[in-house]
């Protein structure tokens, strides 16, 4: 990744600058076992006395966010790390790589951990985009707790923190299955695992929210298919929920998936049916719910 210069930070705008200054140390937000380069350690420090310096000036008008940042961000990386790091100079490695840049969220690998963190969106009115991002990341901590103490495929959580939007989780090693079935042509015994999940989900009363091949991963130790982005997720004991849930799915395997669909849903049906006690009724309601799709899509 290309560095920028402070004095091309500076002539980018706020909140540029302060995602620039992150993006180009590959800054970990919530990691509490990182290490700064000493290049980039000395490259922080001259960004942060700028930041004082336009401070004083108040130079920029909209420093909120950069505040809000800086004073947690900083002190970790001043008062915590590099206290013990300084003392060791050849202790400066950096172990975080970016994994993956969303719409919503960074996610950094550091290494058998990752840390995904919900950087804000500038077109949405900030009170309700900070509410957003707070719920969807205590959301996601919430249920991959829970589904640990279930002993469901999934990441186990580290920490979270609410206030740095961040959560930090194993690392699943593997390709996502969405990559693993666009370069392979074996998906029955997928679309299978696929359902038989879900319904483990869904017979606990959690709805996933976002079910695409996206967000699961073919754990490469175990083989075993790693459900992963529970950002959008809800518990709730509603058929109707369950089934929406499973529409979702279904509109997301035509769209990525076309060259085995509908076989594919259909054989993910099948493992439904295996684990959720209540999939007649769930699958009762999937036909309603894809009939008001094409009733909806007439009008
Ligand atoms: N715990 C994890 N282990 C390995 N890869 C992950 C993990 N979490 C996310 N990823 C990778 O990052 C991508 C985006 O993460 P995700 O949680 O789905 O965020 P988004 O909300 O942006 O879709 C995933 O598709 C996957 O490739
Ligand atoms: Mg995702």
């Amino acid at each position: 990744m290309k560095k920028l210069t402070v004095q091309e930070l500076c002539l980018k705008g706020q909140d540029m600058l302060f995602l620039c200054i992150l993006q180009s140390i590959n800054f970990p937000i919530d990691s509490g076992s990182f290490r700064l380069q000493k290049q980039e350690f000395l490259m922080c420090m001259k960004v942060f006395h700028l930041m004082l310096f336009m401070k004083q000036k108040e130079s920029f008008s909209n420093i909120k966010i950069f505040q809000e940042r800086y004073v947690t961000v900083l002190p970790s990386i001043f008062f915590n790390e590099t206290k013990q790091s300084l003392k060791n100079k050849d202790d400066f490695s950096i172990t975080m790589i970016k994994l993956f840049q969303g719409a919503e969220a960074i996610l950094y690998k550091d290494n058998a951990t990752v840390i995904k963190e919900r950087f804000s969106k500038a077109y949405r009115l900030s009170h309700l985009d900070e509410s957003l991002r707070k719920f969807r990341t205590r959301r996601e901590a919430k249920v991959l707790t829970k589904l640990d103490e279930m002993n469901f495929p999934a990441p186990k959580l580290h920490h979270f923190s609410d206030t740095r939007m961040s959560i930090v989780m194993d690392f699943v090693p593997g390709e996502t299955l969405k990559d693993v079935l666009k370069h392979g042509d074996e998906y029955q015994h997928f679309a299978r695992e696929i359902g038989q999940k879900v319904g483990t989900l869904h017979k606990e009363h959690i709805i996933h929210g976002d079910l695409t091949t996206s967000n699961m991963i073919v754990n490469a130790k175990t083989s075993e298919l790693t459900f992963i982005d529970f950002g959008l997720s809800s518990f709730s004991e509603k058929i109707e929920d369950k089934a929406v849930d499973l529409f979702l799915l279904d509109r997301a395997l035509e769209g990525t998936h076309f060259e085995f669909y509908p076989e594919i849903f259909e054989d993910a049906l099948e493992g439904y049916k295996e684990t959720n006690p209540e999939a007649v009724d769930v699958l009762d309601r999937l036909e309603q719910v894809r009939q008001r799709g094409r009733n909806k899509s007439k009008n």
